[in-house]
C-alpha cells in the first residue's frame, strides 16, 4: 500500500466514523424527545354562555377551573388547583371563599391566601368567547382576578 492510497482509506474510514457518530447522536436525541405529549391541552372550549348560570361558580371537574358568571361583571375563571401541594380547592358559596380539604388552606374569593400552608394565590384565567360562540379558557394565560369577560 502506497501513501497516497493510506491516505485514501484514511479519510473514507474518517469520513465514516463521523457519519456514524452523527447517526448515533441523532438517534439519542430522538429517543429523548417524546411522540406524544401527554399533558392536556391548556386551552379548550367550556360551553356556550347561556350554559352558566349566575351566581355559585360551576365547577369543572375534568378541567379542574371554577366558572363564574357575574351580572356586572361577566365571566371569570379561577383554578381550582390548590397552590400547596395540587388537591382540587371547594368553593363554598357560604363565605365566598376557596377551601383546600388537604391541609387547609383557605383563599379568598379573589383567590389570595387567607390561610396557609397555601404560598400563593390560585391563579386566574383569561377566558375569551370562540368565533363558534363558546367560552374558550387558556390556562397559559393568568390573568389578575379583576380580569373579565363580558358577554
Ligand atoms: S394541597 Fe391544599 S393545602 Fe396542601
Amino acid at each position: 500500500m502506497n501513501r497516497r492510497s493510506f491516505l485514501g482509506w484514511g479519510a473514507a474510514g474518517f469520513a465514516a466514523l463521523c457519519s456514524s457518530v452523527a447517526v448515533s447522536f441523532g438517534a439519542v436525541l430522538r429517543y429523548l424527545v417524546p411522540d406524544v405529549f401527554y399533558e392536556p391541552p391548556q386551552t379548550f372550549k367550556v360551553g356556550k354562555p347561556a350554559d352558566f348560570a349566575y351566581g355559585p361558580p360551576t365547577f369543572l371537574a375534568d378541567e379542574k377551573i371554577y366558572v363564574f358568571r357575574d351580572r356586572e361583571k361577566g365571566f371569570s375563571v379561577a383554578s381550582a388547583v390548590c397552590t400547596h401541594l395540587g388537591c382540587t380547592v371547594n368553593h363554598f358559596q357560604s363565605d365566598d371563599r376557596f377551601h383546600c380539604p388537604c391541609h387547609g388552606s383557605i383563599f379568598a374569593a379573589n383567590g389570595a391566601v387567607v390561610h396557609g400552608p397555601a404560598p400563593k394565590p390560585l391563579p386566574w384565567f383569561e377566558v375569551t368567547l370562540a368565533r363558534d360562540g363558546q367560552l374558550s379558557v387558556d390556562k397559559d394565560k393568568v390573568v389578575p382576578s379583576t380580569y373579565h369577560l363580558m358577554v
